[in-house]
């Protein structure tokens, strides 16, 4: 048994992460047997998911939608807010259940919420019908822990600075559109957050390495990219090499795969370099996920973001005059301990100063061994609430103000699959980013086509495939 330790997540040292070849154990042990696989969190998370799924489908193991079929549970779990907390364990209590009927279930936890002692040692006492515990760092060892696993609840956790797996094999959920992880973890400890506890600290891949994947998913036939990472503007700084996120942006878009994205950019990282190469590739996406989190400059330094209201200000409009059609969403926080209304409002002054395409927005929780949550909050939770309620109506206006500038308009959309909206109906991104349900596209799943806009949401474009007649 290996417990997770906070007090060791946090440190970090000089230490080159060492990097690890994947192990992709096959087995047919479970030829036959059913995974159920639910995933929490952000995209490193489903990512992440992508991997497990394939370390399951070497073991002989096929994927069933339905947990109540499955031979073997797993959850990837997300650590961000405790609601997330909440969601994992209220589905675990309809494993036990299922779990006394079915004896042989194989119950997997892993994820960011494994690597918190709290929840670590809550799994170990009360809930003893959980199987395997693993964590963020040991994910490739999944399929040994699972062949060696006895009766006995195995918790397999570690709170190291972390290393590098390369060759990783995935079961990608899409032959279009991939995720490619660029870096791990992170090391800007901003004061309300768990990552860097849970991920460990930043280790950026070797750019070869990720540009032999990505020439890899060009020869298979993806479309699009998205590189991944906690803070993927920080690239390289952890590394002796000369090359930054510019340079790997740049070699990435000359491999020539149609569609090129990256999340999540920090503002502090963001170089007048950067901005040149999106501008300058065509197949770069015009589209910038630029977290504010306040627009308080005195919750800013709370929150030991790096960057004041101004620079934040500063480097927006210098993202929109030279990246043509640029869409920027954000994240924002509400409620940070003590955030005044005057706070609060400049929050909505930067809003409506940036006008953004999108934002997710989300109340403060306080994570247990962060700097933030020591600080005594005296602002009541109905509060909060209310500056949440208020700030999404604004930030919806202003989706749909972005919307509706696409009404009539022709844009390329790259066809990911079928639309909830209706049968014979699919849907997909446009460059910027948008979400468009379509008519008369049912054939175009994988490809990039023009779609004319005919009507605009706040969340979404609905669009017709455009037919042009060559007369
Ligand atoms: N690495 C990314 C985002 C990571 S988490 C970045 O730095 O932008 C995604 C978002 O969750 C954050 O941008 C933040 O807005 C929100 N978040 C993180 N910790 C939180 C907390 N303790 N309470 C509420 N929201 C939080
Ligand atoms: Fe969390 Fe800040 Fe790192 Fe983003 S940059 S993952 S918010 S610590
Ligand atoms: Fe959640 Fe971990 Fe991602 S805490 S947001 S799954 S990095």
């Amino acid at each position: 048994m290996n417990l997770p330790n906070l007090n060791q997540a946090k440190i970090r040292t000089n230490k080159k992460p060492a990097t690890i070849n994947a192990k992709n154990i096959k087995s047919t042990k479970y030829q036959g047997k059913k995974f159920f696989l639910k995933t929490y969190g952000c995209q490193m998370n489903v990512h992440d998911s992508e991997e497990i799924k394939r370390i399951l489908i070497n073991l002989g193991f096929n994927e069933t939608t339905n947990y109540e079929d499955a031979d073997l549970i797993a959850l990837n779990t997300c650590a961000i807010r405790e609601n997330a907390h909440d969601k994992v364990f209220g589905f675990l209590g309809r494993v036990k259940h299922l779990k006394k009927a079915k004896p042989d279930l194989i119950v997997c936890v892993g994820g960011c919420m494994s690597e918190l002692d709290s929840v670590a040692n809550t799994l170990k006492e009360k809930y003893p019908f959980v199987d395997i515990v693993f964590g963020t760092h040991n994910i490739n060892d999944l399929g040994r822990l699972i062949l060696e696993h006895e009766d006995k609840q195995e918790i397999e956790v570690y709170s190291n600075e972390g290393d590098i797996y390369e060759n990783i094999e995935y079961e990608r959920d899409s032959k279009y559109s991939a995720w490619v992880n660029i870096m791990y973890g992170c090391d800007k400890f901003c004061t309300y957050c768990i990552v860097p506890y849970t991920r460990g600290k930043q280790r950026s891949r070797k750019m070869a390495d990720i540009l032999k994947e990505i020439e890899e998913l060009k020869q298979a036939g993806y479309q699009e990219v998205t590189m991944l990472g906690q803070n993927v503007n920080a690239y390289g700084k952890d590394l002796a090499e000369n090359y930054d996120f510019a340079t790997l942006l740049e070699n990435v878009a000359k491999i020539g795969i149609p569609r090129i994205r990256f999340v999540t950019s920090h503002p502090w990282d963001f170089t007048d370099e950067m901005i040149d190469i999106i501008a300058k590739y065509e197949n770069i996406m015009p589209y910038i996920h630029l977290p504010l989190q306040s627009g308080s400059s005195k919750i800013l330094r709370l929150m030991g973001r790096r960057y004041t209201k101004e620079e934040y200000l500063t480097l927006f409009h210098k993202i929109k005059e030279r990246i043509p059609n640029v869409s920027i969403t954000t994240d924002i926080i509400v409620g940070f301990p003590n955030e005044t209304d005057e706070d609060f409002n400049e929050t909505l002054d930067v809003v409506n100063t940036c006008q953004f395409d999108g934002a997710f927005t989300f109340i403060y929780s306080p994570r247990e061994g962060t700097p933030a949550a020591k600080i005594k909050d005296t602002i009541p939770m109905n509060i909060k609430e209310e500056r949440l309620q208020k700030l999404n109506k604004v930030i919806n206006d202003y989706s749909l103000m972005h919307n509706q500038e696409y009404l009539g308009k022709t844009v390329k959309v790259l066809v990911t699959g079928p639309s909830e909206k209706g049968e014979n109906m699919v849907c997909g991104y446009t460059e910027t980013m948008k979400l468009v349900n379509i008519k008369n596209a049912c054939e175009d799943i994988g490809k990039i086509i023009d779609v004319k806009i005919t009507d605009a949401k706040s969340f979404s474009l609905d669009g017709e495939k455009e037919i042009f007649i060559n007369n």
